[in-house]
Formats: structure tokens, C-alpha cells, sequence
């Protein structure tokens, strides 16, 4: 006989529950701010900048200082661990930059990916070890929601049943113990855009991957009122010949979702995943015109298409640090508007947004 032993009281469940709203309340999305310093280098290293821990620090506070009106369409932003114990030049630390402005703060948690022995390179991610005491302290130190990505590919043989139901697993298991400590999980089972695959290919292997993971977290007695879904949009492979329009990737990506993910989670945050700036803003508010009942928020938690133009216009100097931050709040507000699927491209956007931000077999 199946029985659920009590795991949240009432007001935990109200907490978690208020806390994703707050992030995905109309017109917002959440900044991933949260790539490792590995990731952070390689960013860098594309503008001839160095990898130091001051100018990562430069470069968050740049974005993190910007006007309180980003708040408007900012709901969220996800941290990496160092940068939630630095300070904005002015002495405050990141978090109450921040919270200061009404935006939610976040962490990434997991620690990477590892392989699974037997397969065509799929992988798992690793990080449950120590993690319901790293999620109290983060707590402590005044974070409310966390971030946990998956990898999963697609190639003839891929991904394989151990890898769908290996990740869907640790995804729900990360997710109960994210909310047993008061932080709401963000559940990210990014499918990779690598591949010649097709738009059907990619819905049929989204449904299959978002289908296991929703049973994992029932199964989990996840709460999902309390949680966020970070999926990829459904598009064809990054090397398939034959292109689709924006109204098709938002049908087949709608289709995916309204299949699979049940209408308790309360928003759906898209990673950019390599598609441009000016890509990425276009298939989302494409998304949010699709004729069908979409019962969740459908928005974005974009990283590189989020910083890509704010990155190329400060070029590591200082005297560019007003045009480098025009540039992120400009993404911004655009990603906003495309949230409520009120996202008119004009046509005019600048070089460094339309370019394609693709890295084969990404790794954040
Ligand atoms: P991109 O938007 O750059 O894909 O990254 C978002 C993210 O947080 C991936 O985990």
C-alpha cells in the first residue's frame, strides 16, 4: 500500500510556493549568473580578459548594480558559491545587492557531471553528498531558490533508458532535499542541442525525458508547487539542414511542455542553450503567442544569452562599463517582453546579440 509520510508542514509549503512565484511573477525571468570559474575563463578569455577572482568580481557587480528598475523584469538571479561572498565595489555583499533591489536570489549547487560506465559518453551529475547541510547554510546566508542541471544528448542511440531514468532520479532526489532546507529547486534536465537531429526528434526525446522526471518527483514527494522546470526549448540539432521557424519551435516546445509537465509547477524557465541573443528573445515570446491553454509561466533563465552583448561591450575596461551595462538591462527587458509574448523584433539588432553563442557539448 502506498502511504506519504508528512514531509513539508503547511507553512513550509507556502514559503517554497511564494518564493517561485515571486520569481516568475508576470513580465520576469531569472539571470544565470552562475557559471563556475572554469566557465567564467572561458568567457573571459573570448574578450582577452583574465581569469582572477577580481575581475569576475568586476563583472557580476557590473550586472548586479545596474538600475533597481531591472527588478521589473529580473525575478531571480543564480549565483556561483564564490560570488555569494564577495562585495560590490561599494563594500555590500552581492546577496543584499540583490535582495535590495526585490529580486531573489539563487545557487547553483550541483558539482558537474560524471560518466556513466557502459554508455556513449551520457553522464550523470554528481553533488547529493553534504548537500542538505551546503542547503542550510546557503539558506543562512539569505538564498531561496537553487539550480541543479542535468545533461542528457541526443545521437542514434542516445539518450539511453539508464541515462533518463539516472538523471530524472537525482533530479528529484536533489529537489526533496532543496525543499526539506527552505531553498526552491530549480529542476534543469537540459537536453544538448549537439546533433543533425530534427524538431520531432527532439520533442519525442523532451516528452520522454520531462515525462521520467515528473515521475521521479512524485515519486520523491516533491512538492511541485514549490518548484521550477529549466528545460531546453524544443529545436532542431545545432547541425540538422533543415531550419525551422520560430512558430514551429514554439508549437513543438508548447506540445512537449503541456504533455509532460504538470499544471502545479508554477513557471518554466528556459536555458538560452547556445541559440543567439536575438534567437533566444524570439523563440520565447513565439512561445508565449501559441494558440493552447498554457496552464505555468513561461519565461526564461538565460546565462549566455543574457550577457553576450554586456561581455563583448565591456572588453575588461572600465571606461566601458556604462555601455556594458545598457547593453545587459537592453536583454533584459527585451527577454521581459517576450515573456508576455509582446517581443516585436525591429530588425535593427546590433552584431554581437545575433550571434550564434553555440559551444559543442557544453559544459557550464
Ligand atoms: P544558458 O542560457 O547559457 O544555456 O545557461 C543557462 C544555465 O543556467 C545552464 O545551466
Amino acid at each position: 500500500m502506498t502511504h506519504q509520510y508528512p514531509s513539508l508542514s503547511t507553512e513550509q509549503k507556502q514559503e517554497l510556493a511564494s518564493i517561485a512565484q515571486r520569481i516568475v511573477a508576470p513580465g520576469k525571468g531569472i539571470l544565470a549568473a552562475d557559471e563556475s570559474t572554469g566557465t567564467m575563463g572561458k568567457r573571459l578569455e573570448n574578450i582577452k580578459v583574465e581569469n582572477t577572482e577580481e575581475n569576475r568580481r568586476y563583472f557580476r557587480d557590473l550586472l548586479f548594480s545596474v538600475d533597481p528598475s531591472i527588478s521589473e523584469c529580473v525575478g531571480g538571479v543564480i549565483f556561483f558559491h564564490e560570488t555569494l561572498y564577495q562585495k560590490s565595489d561599494k563594500g555590500v555583499l552581492f546577496p543584499k545587492v540583490i535582495k535590495d533591489k526585490g529580486i531573489v536570489v539563487g545557487i547553483k549547487v550541483d558539482k558537474g557531471t560524471a560518466g556513466l560506465t557502459g554508455t556513449d559518453g551520457e553522464t550523470t551529475t554528481q553533488g547529493l553528498d553534504g548537500l542538505s547541510e551546503r542547503c542550510a547554510q546557503y539558506k543562512k546566508d539569505g538564498v531561496d531558490f537553487a539550480k541543479w542541471r542535468c545533461v542528457l544528448k541526443i545521437s542514434d542511440g542516445c539518450p539511453t533508458a539508464l541515462a533518463i531514468a539516472e538523471n530524472a532520479n537525482v533530479l528529484a532526489r536533489y529537489a526533496s532535499i532543496c525543499q526539506q532546507n527552505g531553498l526552491v529547486p530549480i529542476v534543469e534536465p537540459e537536453i544538448l542541442p549537439d546533433g543533425a537531429h530534427d524538431l520531432k526528434r527532439c520533442q519525442y526525446v523532451t516528452e520522454k525525458v520531462l515525462a521520467a522526471t515528473y515521475k521521479a518527483m512524485s515519486d520523491h514527494h516533491v512538492y511541485l508547487e514549490g518548484t521550477l522546470l529549466k528545460p531546453n526549448m524544443v529545436m532542431a540539432g545545432q547541425a540538422c539542414p533543415k531550419k525551422f521557424t520560430p512558430t514551429e519551435v514554439a508549437m513543438a516546445t508548447v506540445t512537449a511542455l503541456r504533455r509532460t509537465v504538470p499544471s502545479a509547477v508554477p513557471g518554466i524557465c528556459f536555458l538560452s542553450g547556445g541559440q543567439s541573443e536575438e534567437e533566444a528573445s524570439v523563440h520565447l515570446s513565439a512561445i508565449n503567442q501559441v494558440p493552447l491553454h498554457r496552464p505555468w509561466k513561461l519565461t526564461f533563465s538565460y546565462g549566455r544569452a543574457l550577457q553576450a552583448s554586456a561581455l563583448a561591450a565591456w572588453k575588461g575596461l572600465p571606461a566601458n562599463k556604462q555601455a556594458a551595462q545598457e547593453a545587459f538591462c537592453s536583454r533584459a527587458k527585451i527577454n521581459g517582453l517576450a515573456s508576455k509574448g509582446e517581443y516585436k523584433p525591429t530588425g535593427q539588432a546590433d552584431q554581437s546579440s545575433m550571434q550564434s553563442l553555440f559551444t559543442a557539448s557544453y559544459v557550464y
